[in-house]
């Protein structure tokens, strides 16, 4: 019989180091984007350290082969993992993941060093990075630079920096070579503009596939690379009263085969801003209805393009290029290049580089201040970047993620997501709105227009208990109730159905009653039919606070009866840094007040709590 490879020869990576004279491979565990842009940084930078890098997703690789790197003179394996969840591997980086954790393989003498990507506000705080730095040694490899921890929570971007200015002069140092950090430019994509075109062959925002974006030549399966154009039914304004907006919105999933449980999550697509947009054009002085290809120099590079081409400048503002993220440091380096002036060109610089008062620059100038390209190109008149170069040096723009608000079992054929549109002041000024909410707040299908919105699933570990009798307690407040409206939904049918369920409490918290009391009229619905315990801290109708960590405290008996005597579940859903840990606090302290144990032995329960799914957690920073 013949043997198949199981994936195309993409995946034999060393050997595609060999063919191309590669000496280092970045992997990336990526779910949101920034450890994918990292990896690349990190390839790139290879050069001028007298090294040629590659960056690969292990999702595409046969990660097998790493022990065949110690082919490869002066090999180096960079690992950028993220973390994701609750302490868990991106979903490109899960099967690596098992991979390391059967711990089958030999790789003794397999250069390796790991960076990782975490947010100190989470329980498992660079949970996958440390485990590979680890499994690794374990498996004979050889830890060449010390593993770095980049905590988003406080400044990544340095983080990063520090480490990778550190790691690569100890690499060279290791491998005998002169560690000279050549100052060339590098640019990674060349520019062709298309004089003549056939407009059918030019991308418009599809996410992969050319027309993938086409109503009536959409195909299923649908994913990430291929999401399904889901016709928003409904979006409504959840919020009564106050400044604020929260949207209701429903999004049509019939037909798309597209299946969804309560606790799932929904990637939406968005557009950025037009008037950003046009405001970056005019500030390059571009000519938006150009069409470009922008095609890898590095032709062994599995990435052709930076984003899909050919397409008009504008499609890759608008659909591509994430033009309101933070530039990081390196984009500030490239930037001097094309600034006249020699003071704005001095401060750009100072921005860019590791020294401390150059970071502190940084923190206020770009992130205190959250200037992104457009306001760094208005404040430095002098700086004129071509927007060709923009438009490699800004990330990609990612699908943002939403908690999903229903449960199928009621909503077969639609996806409920609760949003607060997000909009603030900025230290200069400025208004700054959030990406895809501003986006989808437009999207109104009141008058009869239809809108259509590019989305995909995707599957969480945050689930109802298998058993519709185990009595759960559900803490969400602000949008934070979004996946537990799903699950009231849930135990109402069941209980509808005739099927003994047990106790549902829900702790939710919001500013003042009359304005930002989501879904007031169903919970109070649920609760009169006998269904929910419902509790209700409204922070700012009186003088004091109330939060939903105050009414806990009042319940203590029943919430350690709950969790502590009925193997009951708890769920926290929303704010990461102050919710959810002030209830982390609280459930500790209720355990050694009511369960009559010592700080470690609450601690110790509550983390078997964790590993046996009865404590969960979906929340966001
Ligand atoms: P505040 O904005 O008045 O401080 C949803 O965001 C609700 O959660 C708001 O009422 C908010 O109150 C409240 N909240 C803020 N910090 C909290 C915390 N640490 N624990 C619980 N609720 C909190």
């Amino acid at each position: 019989p013949t043997q198949l490879p199981s994936r195309s020869s993409d995946s034999n990576f060393v050997s595609k180091m060999k063919a191309s004279g590669r000496n280092v491979i970045v992997f990336y565990g990526s779910q949101t984007g920034t450890a994918e842009e990292f990896a690349g940084r990190l390839a790139k930078e290879a050069t001028r350290w007298g090294m040629k890098g590659m960056v690969a997703d292990p999702e595409e690789c046969d990660m097998n082969e790493l022990a065949q790197l110690t082919d490869i003179e002066n090999h180096l394996a960079i690992f950028c993992m993220a973390t994701y969840g609750e302490g868990d591997p991106t979903d490109n980086a899960q099967e690596f993941f098992e991979f390391l954790e059967a711990g089958d393989e030999q790789l003794d003498g397999v250069q390796y060093t790991v960076f990782g990507l975490g947010n100190k506000t989470y329980e498992h705080y660079n949970a996958m990075a440390k485990f590979v730095d680890k499994k690794m040694a374990e498996l004979g490899a050889k830890r060449v630079y010390e593993l770095g921890l980049g905590d988003d929570d406080a400044n990544m971007e340095d983080d990063f920096i520090t480490w990778k200015d550190a790691m690569w002069p100890a690499v060279c140092e290791y491998f005998g070579i002169e560690a000279l950090a050549q100052d060339i430019n590098m640019r990674q994509y060349k520019l062709t503009v298309l004089e003549e075109y056939d407009p059918t062959r030019v991308f418009t925002g599809e996410i992969a596939r050319l027309n993938s974006l086409k109503l009536g030549s959409q195909r299923p399966p649908f994913d990430s690379k291929n999401p399904f154009l889901a016709e928003i039914r409904i979006n409504r304004e959840l919020f009564k009263g106050g400044d604020r907006n929260c949207m209701h919105i429903e999004l049509d999933i019939e037909g798309s085969r597209i299946r969804y449980d309560s606790g799932d999550h929904v990637a939406i697509y968005p557009i950025n801003n037009t008037d950003l947009v046009n405001r970056l054009i005019e500030l390059t002085g571009e000519n938006a209805d150009k069409v470009i290809t922008l095609t890898n120099v590095d032709e062994d590079s599995s990435k052709k393009h930076p984003f899909p081409c050919p397409c008009s400048y504008r499609t890759a503002l608008s659909h591509y290029v994430d033009v309101a993220a933070l530039p990081r440091t390196h984009v500030l380096k490239e930037l001097a290049e094309y600034t006249a002036d020699n003071r704005e060109k001095e401060q750009l610089l100072l921005m860019s580089g590791t020294s401390e008062a150059g970071k502190a620059a940084y923190h206020q100038w770009i992130i205190q201040d959250v200037r992104t390209i457009v306001h760094i190109l208005e404040d430095l008149p002098s700086c004129k970047p071509p927007l060709d170069y923009l438009c490699e040096l800004l990330p990609r723009l990612q699908a943002r993620y939403y908690s999903i608000s229903s449960s199928a079992k009621l909503h077969p054929t639609t996806i409920h997501v609760t949003a607060n549109v997000l909009i603030y002041k900025t230290p200069t000024g400025r208004t700054n709105k959030g990406v895809c909410t501003t986006y989808l707040n437009q999207l109104k299908p009141d008058n009869g227009t239809k809108f259509h919105v590019p989305i995909f699933v995707r599957k969480s570990q945050f689930r109802l208990p298998s058993k519709p009798q185990t009595p759960v307690i559900m803490i969400g407040p602000g949008t934070g109730i979004a996946p537990f409206r799903g699950f009231i939904q849930e135990r109402n049918l069941q209980k509808e159905e005739g099927k003994p369920v047990g106790r549902t409490v829900l702790y939710f918290g919001c500013r003042k009653k009359a304005n930002d009391y989501l879904y007031e009229e169903e919970l109070e619905e649920y609760k009169n039919s006998g269904l929910l315990e419902l509790y209700v801290a409204f922070s700012r109708d009186q003088q004091e606070k109330v939060y939903v960590t105050h009414l806990m405290s009042q319940n203590k008996k029943d919430i350690w009866k709950i969790i502590g005597e009925e193997n009951g579940h708890l769920y926290v859903c929303g704010d990461a840094k102050n919710m959810a840990r002030d209830v982390n606090g609280l459930i500790i302290k209720i355990c050694q007040t009511e369960g009559e144990m010592d700080q470690t032995q609450a601690e110790l329960f509550v983390k078997k709590m964790i590993t046996q799914k009865r404590y969960s957690s979906d929340v966001w920073s």
